[in-house]
């Protein structure tokens, strides 16, 4: 017997992708791409904000994508740039904070005090988080938390032999306070995880959707979350310890 949780996820964390064959489809440079795939993103933040869901994670630029050609990545920062100065309104209307994961200290300069600058005004917000992977890397990620973590031992915060899971994975970019995602979404068909959130995601629920980020929209990430609520989240054990199964002689008396 199948037990599905039911639940409601309160993080989702999503590989926008296809945007460059979106394009290409239609004769149109990349660039018009990325550019189609701000306004799905936009309206992917405004869908969520719709649904019980606490963090919503867009993966924008990996560390990867410096090796695009230089134009595609000037133009891909230029719509960065253009995106945070239009949403930077909407997060502070619906008091929504911003958090980064990546190292964002590697980007243009302007953008990475655009950055900073939200992150500060929208930090005192509680409910809902929009979280921008940029310049991530799960690789790099694990990197710099080990040095971090390894720093903290010097210093005398952290202590290596009660080094746990909960003590070093808030070395990680998503700190103490961002929990694992419980689903990862990907768009444009392409079963892989490409180096995102390869820690954070051991226990996610995976959902691959065949449409091109561009074209993704308010129902598909609806789907997406039904496809999560009928899934069963074991956690190592077995099915009947999550959600044991009702006794006949019981269902009969409900
Ligand atoms: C994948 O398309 C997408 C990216 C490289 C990231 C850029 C994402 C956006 C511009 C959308 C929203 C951005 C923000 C800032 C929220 P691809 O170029 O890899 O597509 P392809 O695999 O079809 O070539």
């Amino acid at each position: 017997m199948k037990h599905s949780s039911g639940q409601e996820p309160r993080h989702i964390a999503i590989i926008m992708d296809g945007n460059g064959r979106w394009a290409r489809r239609r004769g149109l440079p990349r660039i018009e791409g990325h550019r189609r795939g701000i306004e799905a993103a936009r309206q992917v933040v405004r869908a969520a904000g719709d649904t019980e869901l606490r963090y919503l994670t867009l993966f924008a630029f990996s560390v990867e994508n410096w090796q695009r050609p230089r134009d595609e990545v000037n133009a891909l920062m230029d719509l960065l740039h253009h995106f945070l100065r239009e949403e930077r309104r909407y997060l502070l209307e619906n008091r929504i904070r911003l958090r980064c994961i990546g190292r964002i200290e590697d980007l243009p300069e302007r953008v990475n005090t655009q950055i900073r600058d939200i992150i500060e005004e929208t930090s005192t917000f509680e409910g809902r988080t929009l979280v921008i992977a940029l310049n991530y890397g799960a690789r790099t990620e694990v990197l710099d938390a080990v040095r971090s973590y390894c720093r903290a031992v010097t210093e005398g915060e952290e202590d290596l032999d009660q080094c746990g899971w909960e003590q070093f994975s808030r070395h990680l970019y998503t700190g103490a306070d961002i929990p694992d995602p419980d689903l990862i979404l990907r768009t444009s068909g392409e079963s892989r995880l490409s180096n995102f959130l390869l820690l954070q995601s051991a226990y996610s629920e995976i959902y691959f959707s065949p449409v091109l980020w561009p074209d993704f929209n308010r129902e598909e990430f609806m789907q997406a979350i039904q496809y999560y609520k009928q899934r069963e989240r074991r956690f190592g054990k077995t099915g009947d310890q999550v959600c044991p199964a009702v006794p006949e002689t019981a269902q009969s008396l409900t």
